[in-house]
């Protein structure tokens, strides 16, 4: 029972790897509230319907979350086949903003893990953009900062996963130091959920069989659950600030 006594909130728990999480933290002793835009497949303590793309609406639905919240994992995003305001909007804005929102929410010892991606894995190649964007304040400022250097739409999804690296190493320092809430985040590789065909057809032909020739197969969505939850969890206790890659090896295999 490592998350005992924990109500954890996850968003994306209407399908995929939040859903497996929702289940394993339950097993595990947690009060699971789940936040997605679609209705709840799975038993739950809670549902909040938010859509993590408009932080108006982001905004009013928090009301609805309890007032302490021990854990969060940020599981919603959308693949790079759509466009790419709505990836920055879902994947990195909407998310840093219900994360902030959330935060005085979160006793000493609180745990937030967000879900980046192997497709992620350039973020030193763009340190200084991702510095930047990582240093605008709110989700307004952000969103001007995206303005004026907008992402390419054929690799916005690798960038704003890039950024969501890079924006979870710089918060975590001041979110430890400050307040004791440790933030980590983990890299799965691909994983047989709904949107796995979305990346295929996002990164081509080509790079989907030199990646197959470097992994035995996808994953499945249970086999990313359970690092989500043990970094969930008291035994984590002094791992901040981490991108744990979840891949059956590839991202080994790249070096
Ligand atoms: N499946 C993979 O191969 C893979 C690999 C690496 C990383 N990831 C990442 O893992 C996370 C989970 O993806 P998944 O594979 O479980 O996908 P999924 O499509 O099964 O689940 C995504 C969930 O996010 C929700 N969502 C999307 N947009 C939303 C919005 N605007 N507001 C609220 N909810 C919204 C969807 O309704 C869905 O329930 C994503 O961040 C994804 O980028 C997935």
């Amino acid at each position: 029972m490592k998350l005992h006594g924990k109500t954890i909130v996850i968003t994306g728990s209407s399908s995929g790897i939040g859903g497996e999480v929702a289940r394993l933290a339950r097993f595990h002793g947690a009060r699971v509230i789940g936040v997605d835009r679609n209705d709840p497949m799975l038993t739950l303590d809670g549902f909040v319907k938010m859509d993590l793309g408009d932080p108006l609406a982001i905004d009013q639905a928090i009301s609805h979350l309890p007032a302490q919240i021990d854990g969060l994992v940020n599981a919603a995003g959308v693949p790079g086949t759509v466009d790419r305001d709505v990836v920055a909007k879902v994947n990195y804005l909407g998310l840093r903003h219900l994360t902030e929102a959330l935060v005085p929410r979160m006793p000493k010892g609180a745990s937030v893990v967000n879900i980046t991606s192997i497709l992620g894995a350039e973020w030193p190649h763009r340190l200084d953009l991702h510095k930047q964007l990582a240093a605008t304040t709110s989700f307004a400022a952000g969103k001007a900062w995206l303005d004026a250097h907008p992402a390419p739409q054929e690799t916005c999804y690798q960038y704003f996963k890039e950024a969501l690296i890079v924006w979870t190493k710089k918060r975590s320092g001041s979110l430890f130091m400050q307040h004791d809430i440790r933030m980590n985040s983990v890299a799965p590789g691909p994983v047989f959920t709904p949107i796995l065909g979305d990346f295929v057809s996002m990164l081509g032909q080509e790079r989907v069989e030199r990646d197959s020739a470097l992994m035995k197969r996808p994953a499945l969505a249970d086999e990313i659950a359970g690092p989500i939850v043990f970094l969930l969890s008291d035994d984590a206790r002094w791992v901040v600030g981490a991108n744990l890659p979840i891949d059956g090896g590839i991202e080994a295999a790249y070096t």
